[in-house]
C-alpha cells in the first residue's frame, strides 16, 4: 500500500543501524557509497512520509544500546529495519533480541555480505528471524525495506 487515508493511523517503523554506519559517506565509499549518514536519515524520513510511515532512524556503536532498542521494539510491536553491520555476523545477543520481535523484521545490508571475500560475513545471526532481506542495493535498499513494510501494513 503506497497511499494513505486520513483515517489510517500512521505506522511507526524503526530503522536501526549498528557500528560504523554513522560514518557512511566517509567509510570505504567504494563499498558503501558516498551518501552520508545524515543524508540517509533524511532520505528514510522522506521515503517514510511518501509511504505513510512514521520512520525513526537511529545508529549506535554500542551493542547494549541496540539491544535496548530491540527490546523496546519487541514490547511495542514496532516493525524494524535492521542493519546490524558487523554484529550481524557474530552477536548471539542480537540473535536473541531479534528472536522476540513480533512485528516484521527486515534485515538490510548496503553491500551483499555473502558475496564479499571475508568468510565471516557469510554468516548472519539476524537472517533466522527476518521476514525479509534486502542486500546489495546500496542506500536505496532502505527505500525497498520500507516499501516492504508499508506493504505488510495494509492488512
Ligand atoms: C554491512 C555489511 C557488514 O558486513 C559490515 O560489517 C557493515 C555494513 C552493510 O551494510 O553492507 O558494517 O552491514
Amino acid at each position: 500500500m503506497t497511499t494513505t487515508d486520513a483515517n489510517d493511523p500512521v505506522r511507526k517503523v524503526l530503522v536501526l543501524n549498528g557500528p560504523n554506519l554513522g560514518r557512511l559517506g566517509k567509510r570505504q565509499p567504494e563499498i558503501y557509497g558516498h551518501t552520508t549518514y545524515a543524508d540517509l536519515v533524511g532520505l528514510c524520513e522522506q521515503w517514510g512520509r511518501d509511504l505513510g510511515l512514521d520512520v525513526e532512524v537511529r545508529q549506535t556503536n554500542h551493542e547494549g544500546v541496540l539491544l535496548d532498542w530491540l527490546n523496546q521494539a519487541a514490547d511495542d510491536a514496532t516493525p524494524v529495519v535492521l542493519n546490524a553491520a558487523a554484529w550481524t555476523h557474530y552477536s548471539l545477543a542480537v540473535y536473541d533480541a531479534c528472536a522476540q520481535l513480533t512485528a516484521p523484521l527486515v534485515e538490510l545490508h548496503i553491500s551483499n555480505p555473502r558475496e564479499r571475500p571475508e568468510e565471516f560475513r557469510h554468516t548472519s545471526y539476524v537472517t533466522p528471524h527476518a521476514q525479509h532481506e534486502v542486500v546489495g542495493q546500496g542506500v536505496d535498499g532502505y527505500r525497498q525495506a520500507l516499501e516492504h513494510l508499508a506493504g505488510t501494513a495494509s492488512d
